[in-house]
């Protein structure tokens, strides 16, 4: 797609959200039958899955530490979700994606339970349209508590920018692609703690303070469909008892 002529109209994105606007957004935890967790979240145009394997014995065994578990993440882009076709398997952009997933998830986990083992988040992305970093890291989030595994609590994720001259929240991918400013956040709400904060373009320290403000917002909005997520996936299961 070429650059439109204007990304904001009369104060109004080109989808027709205001500024503070997240993506109409989806959470179902428990979505994969044969993952020990799972979860599948839609931010937009975005579709992701999110599968948990373990705690399990870490292979190969020499990756294993012998005091903590080891959380694997493995950020995949499915040839399909791009108008490209995307090359199949790993590239620089996955590991990098994979690694800051891992290190937004990180201070959520009690890893020191399962010394020698590993704990394997897969997050799939099946449609993208700019932030499927944050919208697998609010899947991978959901899935680890679906798969039982102890957490201290739930980490949500949005990305807030610049467009023109305006802060948004949740770039969709003519913004991404055309905006001043792209700056994915992951957060634990309920400490307001930062576990991950990348940033491409520039703000002035007033519109990073706002920005950041924008992003606990819409990470707040996330985290609560997250816990209702899996509070309707333990509910439906309790029925089925
Ligand atoms: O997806 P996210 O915003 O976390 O990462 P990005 O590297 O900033 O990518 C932004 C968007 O560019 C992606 O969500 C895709 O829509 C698109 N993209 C693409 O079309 N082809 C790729 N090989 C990689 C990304």
């Amino acid at each position: 797609m070429d650059k439109p002529e204007k990304l904001m109209i009369d104060g109004k994105r080109l989808d027709g959200r205001s500024p503070e606007e997240l993506r109409p957004f989806k959470i179902v935890a428990g979505a994969l039958e044969r993952a020990d967790g799972s979860a599948y979240v839609e931010m937009g145009n975005n579709k992701v899955f999110a599968a948990v394997y373990g705690p399990r014995e870490m292979h190969p065994r020499h990756h294993a530490l012998p005091d903590q578990a080891v959380l694997r993440c493995r950020y995949n882009m499915a040839p399909f979700s791009v108008d490209d076709r995307k090359k199949p398997g790993p590239n620089r952009r996955s590991i990098e994606i994979s690694k800051v997933t891992r290190e937004a998830l990180e201070p959520v986990m009690f890893l020191e339970l399962y010394p020698r083992s590993v704990i394997d988040v897969f997050v799939e992305v099946l449609q993208a349209d700019a932030g499927t970093r944050t919208a697998g890291i609010n899947a991978a989030s959901v899935a680890l508590a679906d798969a039982g595994i102890p957490m201290k609590d739930l980490v949500s994720s949005v990305a807030v920018g610049k467009v023109e001259e305006t802060v948004v929240m949740d770039l969709f991918k003519e913004e991404d692609q055309w905006g001043t400013t792209d700056m994915p956040i992951a957060m634990i709400p309920r400490k307001k703690a930062i576990t991950l904060l990348q940033m491409d373009g520039h703000f002035t320290e007033e519109e990073f303070k706002y920005a950041l403000d924008l992003a606990s917002r819409g990470c707040t909005q996330i985290y609560e469909a997250q816990r209702q997520a899996l509070k309707e996936k333990y509910t439906m299961r309790k029925e089925e008892e």
